[in-house]
């Protein structure tokens, strides 16, 4: 097996990425050599324009908050914030759950403990499926989307148990870290420039941390001023956990709208619709997120006309099968009720 082009401590050592065999899950992580995949959408671009889906939740956790969990860690790590430096001392994070469940299981292979502060409305998988990773898990009095401010609300109780329990707990903070950002700058970015062998002429987007759209908006916007970044924000009120309407975005420290050309608002219902959609003609397995950004996408396919466009779908459905039968009663079918 040819030797690996990276060398943090510990991981990938020998590793034959063409024949996918990992000496460990973290080696998993992407890479400019070990990208996430573009995946074509045939059935449902309009048409005279391309668009591709990036599949984030191929990731070894399941969604493109991956990547920052791996770096946030890493760089705790190096500081000596956590491991041998800290016995003992683990992570505790604000989190609408996909970064929560990055964490809690990579803190589990690290052998850290790991805390998840989450709003009341995270859907039921992504809660259990944290505490499967080992975590501990509390439940805010936000309703939807992490808030600063309140002592209990899903932040200011992370930043609580991190100054109250120093000697237990680190917060990553994903809202403020920039090593969030660096993270898609590193690795979002360039693998999106190389697997479209630089003719990417839009990519698109949704907002939480922002450190996805900051990320990959600097990088590609310093290979090709052209490159066109399109962010989607949900409708007021929205229900669709990990994003935020630019009304929300005070906490997001990443946020930087001169890296954005355009932000387009979208009916958070069609998060819901698009989302069935893109599985029903598409055979992809897009989380709401993901319906969302789709509806940008071929908003401004019709419109304009993309070229090449990249959609980033952060996470798979299978952690918002609750929500989805929420907005979709019929999914539940006749045993909704929990018949046999
Ligand atoms: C499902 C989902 N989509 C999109 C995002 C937004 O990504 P970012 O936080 O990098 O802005 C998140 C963030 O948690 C998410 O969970």
């Amino acid at each position: 097996m040819p030797e690996s082009t990276h060398s943090q401590p510990g991981t990938r050592t020998t590793t034959d990425l063409h024949a996918r065999v990992y000496d460990g899950v973290l080696d998993m992580m992407p890479s400019e050599e070990n990208p996430t995949p573009l995946v074509r959408l045939n059935a449902l671009t309009p048409p005279g324009s391309t668009l591709y889906a990036k599949l984030e939740w191929m990731n070894p956790f399941g969604s493109v908050k991956d990547r920052a969990a791996w770096a946030m860690i890493r760089d705790l790590e190096s500081r000596g914030e956590l491991g041998d430096a800290k016995p003992g001392r683990g992570i505790v994070e604000p989190t609408s759950g996909n970064t929560g469940f990055s964490l809690a299981a990579i803190a589990s292979v690290r052998g850290y403990p790991a805390r998840a502060v989450m709003p009341s409305k995270v859907p039921t998988e992504k809660r259990a499926l944290i505490r499967m990773a080992g975590a501990d898990v509390d439940i805010s009095s936000d309703a939807m989307c992490p808030l600063p401010g309140s002592e209990d609300g899903t932040i200011g109780l992370a930043r609580t148990y991190a100054r109250a329990q120093s000697n237990k707990y680190v917060m990553p903070n994903q809202y403020e870290n920039q090593i969030n950002a660096r993270a898609h700058e590193e690795t979002t970015g360039p693998e999106i420039w190389r697997q479209t062998q630089g003719k990417v002429s839009h990519v698109f987007v949704s907002l939480g941390t922002c450190g996805t759209v900051t990320g990959i908006s600097r990088y590609l916007k310093s290979k090709n001023a052209n490159v066109k970044i399109i962010a989607v924000q949900p409708s007021p009120g929205h229900d669709v956990p990990g994003l935020r309407n630019v009304s929300e975005l005070d906490v997001s420290k990443l946020y930087d709208p001169s890296l954005i050309d355009e932000i387009l608002q979208i009916d958070f219902n069609l998060a819901y619709t698009n989302a069935l959609s893109l599985l029903r003609r598409e055979g992809l397995r897009a989380g709401p997120s993901s319906g969302l950004i789709f509806e940008g996408a071929r908003i401004i396919s019709a419109r304009d006309g993309v070229p090449m466009g990249v959609m980033i779908f952060c996470d798979d459905i299978f952690k918002y099968v609750s929500t989805m039968i929420k907005h979709l009663p019929e999914l539940g079918g006749s045993d909704a009720e929990g018949g046999s």
